[in-house]
């Protein structure tokens, strides 16, 4: 088969905005359905953007020219959704988290190789101008040999801007899995498979507040752990520090630092696409700023890269093995803050290659 990849949507809420967007204006791409549980909200979905079909997610699975499902579900439903996209013959792009579990990820995993099919995992951040810079800069041995990490994302926590908050505060969210595989894809990304981890967690509250929309006012159920302090040791002997907060009033997003053997880079918030690379030797004053290059586009990158590989037949980079990965340290963290021990990772994957430098999403490259 040639030609742009078909494209169901499965999931029209909050963040299928961004990606339907970005995944409408990609010439290799043609979003031929949405769906979601809320049928009207996957009409709403598909009229907003010029999404010619909508209904459920069998209905999808029936299309005939779809060859590609963005799984843009809740993290609960992010397994089963997948499983079903997989046994219809489908390569199926997930929303971070994998799946709640690793024998979850693990499996579909399997059942994806099985049917010959593909399963590539948010985040996408990593494929973005900021971190690809900065991936760059580290490959070219601007910091010398990348040794140690520390990254820090706290806030309030989302209850304040989300109109439906629950999912973010139960098992597969708080801020470990909700925000924990951006930075810990960057990690893996820079170096590598981890081996072992050590965490301890709080929870400041057992009950939050609905802060925006209908619902506002209304309590639910903290589930999770809302504070993380994690260790992390790589087999390539890098150590990495990382603190994941929804406890903290003060809100410091996407702090992150290599350090190196000659310096240090501080990179851009792995959450977003773009932003500043900074870096800064031991005898320098101050930080110097390097320019960056490279896409832009935002969330959707991933599913382009994933069908422009579907087509070639090489690795797509946004990987079901690095994210089966990433998905294992977070369950080891979890693991360590109830044991009080490290905890062993013993996932690996196949390092995936940087972009070109002249990668363009906007291109036509599939006829
Ligand atoms: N909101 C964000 O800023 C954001 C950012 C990045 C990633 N994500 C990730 O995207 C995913 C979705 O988040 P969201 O904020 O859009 O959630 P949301 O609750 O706003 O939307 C989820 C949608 O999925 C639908 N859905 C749930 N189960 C389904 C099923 N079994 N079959 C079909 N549809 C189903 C719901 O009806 C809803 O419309 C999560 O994995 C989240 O971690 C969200």
């Amino acid at each position: 088969m040639g030609g742009p990849v078909g494209v169901a949507v499965v999931g029209c809420g909050t963040i299928s905005n961004e990606y339907l967007r970005n995944l409408t204006s990609f010439p290799d791409l043609r979003v031929l359905f949405c769906a979601d549980l809320d049928i009207e909200r996957a009409k709403a979905q598909a009229d907003k953007y010029g999404v010619p079909a909508a209904g459920s997610t069998a209905q999808a699975l029936d299309q005939p020219g779809v060859e590609l499902v963005v799984n843009l579900t809740v993290p609960a439903a992010h397994a089963e959704t997948a499983a079903t996209a997989i046994a219809a013959g489908k390569s199926v792009w997930i929303e971070k988290p994998l799946a709640l579990d690793t024998a979850s990820g693990r499996r579909l995993l399997a059942e994806a190789g099985r049917a010959g099919v593909r399963i590539g995992c948010a985040p996408d951040t990593v494929l973005g101008a900021g971190l690809q810079t900065a991936w760059r800069l580290i490959e070219a041995g601007t910091i010398g040999a990348p040794q140690t990490a520390l990254a820090l994302m706290q806030n309030p926590g989302p209850e304040g801007w989300h109109t439906h908050p629950e999912f973010l505060f139960q098992r597969g969210a708080g801020p470990l899995y909700d925000m924990g595989p951006y930075y810990l894809s960057t990690f893996a990304t820079l170096f590598g498979p981890a081996e072992h981890v050590a965490a301890v967690g709080r929870r400041s509250r057992d009950r939050r507040v609905i802060g925006r929309g209908p619902r506002a006012g209304t309590e639910f159920d903290v589930e999770v752990p809302t504070h993380v302090a994690a260790l992390i040791g790589y087999a390539g002997g890098q150590a990495a520090s990382l603190v994941l907060s929804f406890d903290s009033p003060l809100r410091r997003h996407g702090f992150v630092e290599i350090t190196g053997t000659e310096a240090t880079l501080a990179l851009p918030d792995p959450n977003h696409f773009d932003g500043e690379v900074r870096v800064r030797t031991a005898d320098a004053d101050d930080w110097t700023a390097i320019p960056t290059s490279g896409a832009t586009a935002g969330r959707g990158l991933g599913v382009l890269d994933m069908a422009r590989a579907l087509r070639s037949g090489a690795p797509h980079r946004a990987s079901g093995e690095i994210a089966l990965h990433v998905l294992e340290v977070m369950e080891a963290i979890e693991r360590s803050i109830t044991a009080d021990a490290f905890e062993p990772v013993r996932t690996t994957f196949p390092a995936p290659a940087a972009l070109e430098a002249d990668w363009d999403p906007h291109a036509r490259t599939l006829g």
